[in-house]
């Protein structure tokens, strides 16, 4: 059974970091509550890493507040400690030991009890299919073997408030799914979690509530739906037949910023704040000056979408988007 805490099991208020003259986070607030996942988004260098270390007690808080089941981070880390479990980003596992090994130490870390912890971890090994590796040493498994290892770590106290920083970065489809399904599991058994990532889809899968995160600050904030619904704009996908069309297609309509090309998929999507009569008038345009075009689509915005207006773009862009 998970340690019953006050809700919400996180609070973060405020916080801040800076290292030097970089400001890893400038304004970062957000509550998770028993069995709410929230997703923090954002591209590399955002802010993730910074603030999930903070919240768990591995770096000193600047300026603002962080609570774990009620403990005040700053004050009380050694209680905070016991809450949480950790999948850090740069993995905590020790090469020499064996997976089971690994899990022990992690056991007795969090104090406990000899005969619970080996059932526990036998449990652990059996739900997670580390058989296979469990008794050979951890430099001798694949990244995504030891990813899976440093999840199954961060577990092993059973702790009401649970950090994966980028849990799936590096793992196979198959194991990617497996550890939505972990995540959930989780969730539902009323395990408060903060995971981060820079896949849209994992976010839009797994996150009760997201908050994308750019260069230190909330850019927004909300459901994945909300999110979507906040970008009022349709988007037309146009699809072209070669490479030639696209470019020729992007200087037709003026190297707008806004356009995203995807090369590969001889694509292009282009926002449109007013619906179809724009469509029909810019597919025409399209045409009119050669482009041939293979398909078409009007589409509501992905969380793709979203995430490019809000960081991809320049500033006045994504201003001009909202507006
Ligand atoms: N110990 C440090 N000293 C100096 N700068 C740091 C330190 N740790 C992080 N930073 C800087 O703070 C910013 C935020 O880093 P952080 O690791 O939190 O990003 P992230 O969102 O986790 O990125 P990624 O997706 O690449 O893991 C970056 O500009 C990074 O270079
Ligand atoms: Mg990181």
């Amino acid at each position: 059974m998970t340690t019953r805490v006050s809700n919400p099991v996180i609070t973060v208020q405020n916080l801040r970091k800076t290292f030097g003259s970089v400001e890893a986070v400038k304004d970062v607030s957000f509550n998770v509550e028993p069995g709410q996942v929230l997703g923090l988004l954002g591209p590399n260098g955002a802010g993730k890493t910074t603030t999930i270390n903070m919240i768990s007690t591995l770096l000193h808080i600047d300026a603002g507040e962080a609570s774990v089941g009620g403990f005040d981070v700053r004050t009380q880390p050694e209680a905070v400690r016991q809450l949480i479990g950790l999948a850090g980003q740069s993995a905590a596992v020790d090469e020499k030991l064996t997976a089971r090994e690994n899990l022990e130490l992690f056991g007795r870390l969090y104090k406990i009890p000899r005969v619970e912890r080996r059932r526990r971890i036998d449990e652990l090994i059996e739900q997670f299919d580390l058989g296979e590796f469990a008794e050979r040493p951890a430099s001798t498994y694949s990244g995504g073997e030891r990813r899976r290892l440093d999840v199954v770590a961060a577990l092993v106290a059973e702790p009401p408030a649970v950090f994966l920083d980028e849990p799936t970065t590096g793992l196979d489809p198959r194991s990617r799914s497996e550890l939505w399904n972990t995540v959930r599991s989780l969730a539902a058994n009323g395990v408060a979690i903060v995971l981060s990532t820079q896949y849209l889809e994992e976010a839009d899968r797994l996150a009760d509530e997201i908050l994308v995160i750019d260069q230190g600050s909330v850019v927004a904030q909300g459901t994945p739906d909300a999110l979507k619904r906040d970008l009022e704009r349709d988007v037309l996908e146009v699809h072209v037949t070669s490479r030639a069309d696209l470019d020729v297609a992007r200087e037709l309509l003026g190297f707008d910023e806004s356009i995203i090309t995807d090369i590969e998929a001889r694509r292009i999507d282009i926002p449109i704040p007013d619906g179809a009569d724009r469509s029909l008038d810019l597919l025409r345009q399209l045409q009119e000056g050669g482009v041939s075009i293979s398909n078409f689509q009007l589409r509501q915005p992905t969380l793709d979408d979203v995430f490019l207006a809000l960081t991809g773009a320049t500033v006045t862009e994504s201003e001009e988007l909202t507006t």
